[in-house]
């Protein structure tokens, strides 16, 4: 393995995790951005990242030691790759290792004797060895552990939370003792906020999707608690704000888990568990209800619709906000588009509204036109779904002023003022 000083670093994978790192290393090494999507390289060589995580001007500052490229071959020169492939699920919730495999496979053609791959990407314990270790083998012709070595170290960035990389504590790995040591001293150089280095890369594996687990059964629980309250009658985010007062409460609210990372990372480790004769009970009831809010939400609006005598067939809705997350682009498995399914079931017509998005990225993705101008007084049903700052900033006034009389708002947030909306989870 070469010294530290004089790593060429390559990072596959210029999405919400690879973008980040490859900036906060080329602040200290010469960094090749590698991705197979030629738009993507195409933007990020303009300044303009889609994510939103990375300001131009930090582009800018990096520049003399980053270059993005599509062509594979520019990475021969590097001593250590760094991967951030998605690792999604399939139609059947599997575990869909596909690009993980094919990047792992890319790099094998590159490696020489002596390299270090790291992996970000969540997965389940024994993922990396068990199966980017032997994709690389296969490609390159040289041994595991003799030729090449591999790291592991997760990412706990969250995205639009502005979380700097380099401000979270990382933690890091490495497939024997000397090569964890050797990754782990890497992310010292980048990382302000100190690594935390643990025995094997099974352990950092399962540390990063246990931890996005724990936050799905944590909102799971409250997801359930939501539909009880609801059936009893009671105000949900008023018992909430009674059990803050409490200093070991825990701070989470029900919602609809969407994106690629928390509501997909758990079928990860039920996949393994499984593997193993062993059933997450927790987890997969977990995931039935936490999919299942979307559908739940639409079932109440028309409950709620129905009370107010307005007719379900021929309504008109405004799905205010369609990410999985406030202030994140990112659509991927969006959960609010959940709520518009069940309505145009019943024949609801539902425009969606959304500032954050990519229209084209709507288009392609889900073939929906987002719509640009509101127009006063035009519908029956508006959803605050997700509440991206443009959204908030508009008065709750100017919300209402967008519906007829009557109108049903639902308030999944909670965020409305006392008495004006018609439902919240
Ligand atoms: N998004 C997050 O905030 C976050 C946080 C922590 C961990 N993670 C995990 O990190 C991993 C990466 O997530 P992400 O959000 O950055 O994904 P992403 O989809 O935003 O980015 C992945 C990038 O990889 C590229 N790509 C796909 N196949 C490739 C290949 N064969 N070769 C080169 N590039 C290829 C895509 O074009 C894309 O630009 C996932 O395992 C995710 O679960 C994500």
């Amino acid at each position: 393995m070469k010294e530290i000083k004089d790593s060429k670093i390559a990072v596959v994978g210029l999405g919400y995790v690879g973008l980040p790192l490859a900036v906060a290393f080329a602040e200290k090494f010469p960094v090749i951005g590698y991705d197979i999507s030629q738009a993507r390289i195409d933007e990020l060589s303009q300044g303009y990242d889609r994510t939103r995580e990375i300001q131009k001007s930090e582009l800018e500052a990096v520049a003399q030691n980053l270059t993005f490229t599509t062509n594979e071959r520019e990475m021969v020169n590097a001593n250590i790759y760094i991967l951030a492939l998605p690792t999604p699920v399939n139609e059947f919730n599997v575990p869909d290792f596909d690009p993980l495999i094919a990047a792992s496979e890319t790099v094998g053609k590159y490696i020489a004797v002596g390299d270090v791959v790291i992996f970000e990407s969540t997965v389940y314990p024994g993922a990396t060895r068990e199966i980017c270790a032997p994709a690389i083998e296969k490609s390159s012709g040289l041994v595991f552990n003799k030729d090449f070595f591999l790291g592991y170290s997760p990412e706990r960035v969250s995205p639009a939370d502005h979380s700097n990389v380099a401000k979270i504590v990382k933690v890091t790995s490495g497939s024997t003792p000397e090569v964890g040591q050797y990754v782990d001293s890497l992310y010292k150089e980048i990382i302000s906020a100190g690594t935390h280095l643990v025995s094997t890369m099974e352990v950092a594996e399962a540390c990063k999707v246990i931890e996005n687990a724990q936050r799905d059964v944590n909102i799971g629980f409250m997801n359930e608690v939501a539909i009880l309250m609801n059936k009893l009658g009671i105000n949900t985010a008023e018992v909430i704000g009674a059990m803050r007062t409490k200093w070991n409460s825990l701070p989470f609210v029900p919602g609809m888990v969407g994106g690629h990372c928390i509501g997909v990372d758990p079928y990860y480790l039920v996949h393994k568990a499984q593997s193993v004769g062993h059933n997450m009970g927790i987890l997969k009831a977990t995931r039935t209800i936490n999919d299942s809010m979307g559908y739940y939400i639409a079932q109440q609006i028309i409950t709620l619709a129905s009370k107010k005598n307005v007719a379900a067939p021929g309504a008109r809705a405004l799905l205010m906000g369609a990410t999985f997350k406030e202030n994140c682009p990112d659509i991927r498995n969006s959960r609010p588009l959940d709520i518009k399914k069940a309505l145009e079931e019943m024949n609801v017509v539902v425009d969606v509204y959304d500032p954050v998005v990519e229209p084209s990225e709507m288009k392609t993705h889900y073939g929906i036109e987002v719509v640009k101008e509101l127009k006063k007084g035009y519908y029956d049903i508006i959803i605050l779904a997700v509440m991206h700052d443009e959204i908030k900033a508009m008065e709750p006034d100017t919300i209402r002023a967008l519906g007829k009389d009557p109108c049903v708002i639902y308030d999944v947030k909670s965020v409305l003022p006392p008495g004006m909306a018609d439902g919240a989870l």
